[in-house]
């Protein structure tokens, strides 16, 4: 039996889901789990030229739910996919939770509208598990403000990403049983103790 999980992290810019992934991701290989590490929007030579896109260019709200999506379904066919089938697990920074948060939320284009984009990009697949590193916007922003180049999104108002805040744990909320939240204001320390205890339990 394929056993291969699709492990994907989400949280609002500055939550500090990176540095996170990286050691959840150590902790796996030390326990001989073959994975494979990648990101949205991005993970594929088309998905990367689009984030380039995406990162710096303004456009209409719902072109760039859709150029999301469209990278989207590059990186499921192209990667995802193929390596679950393969027994390797996959673990995303970001998938599509982000779309209905940045794209619904942040921007506001319509739940359906989502909902129809996710269902046909990737109606039968949805990850295994997800880590929603939920942090106050007042401290994110705060540790966004050391970087010396913000991208398009990381320009945004706070406002904006309370709204993006909120639409993740909205998301979280329907979803119990696929979501972990993990309270990212915490010490790196403590973040490290709540990702062991998942680590343990897959
Ligand atoms: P990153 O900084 O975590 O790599 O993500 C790049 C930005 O893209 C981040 O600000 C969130 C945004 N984004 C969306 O708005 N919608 C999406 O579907 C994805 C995957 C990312």
């Amino acid at each position: 039996m394929n056993t291969a999980k699709f492990i994907t992290f989400e949280g609002v810019d500055g939550a500090g889901k990176s540095t996170h992934l990286e050691w959840f991701a150590n902790a796996l290989r030390q326990r001989g789990i073959d994975l494979l590490l990648t990101r949205e929007p991005g993970g594929t030579p088309l998905g990367e030229r689009l984030r380039e896109i995406l990162l710096n260019q303004p456009m209409h709200a719902e072109t760039e739910a859709m150029l999301m999506f469209a990278a989207r379904r590059e990186h499921v066919e192209q990667v995802i996919r193929p390596a679950l089938q393969r027994g390797t697990w996959v673990i995303s920074d970001r998938f599509s939770d982000a779309s209905f948060a940045y794209q619904g939320g942040g921007r506001g284009v319509p739940l359906a509208k989502l909902e129809q984009l996710e269902q046909w990009v990737h109606g039968d697949l949805q990850p295994d598990l997800t880590l929603l590193f939920d942090i106050p916007i007042e401290i994110a922003r705060q540790r966004l403000a050391n970087n010396v180049s913000l991208d398009r999104f990381e320009q945004e108002r706070g406002d904006f990403f309370e709204r993006v805040r909120q639409a993740y744990l909205a998301r979280a909320a329907k979803s119990p049983q696929r979501f972990a939240v993990i309270h990212a204001e915490q010490t790196m320390l403590e973040v490290q103790q709540a990702l062991a205890k998942i680590v343990a339990s897959l």
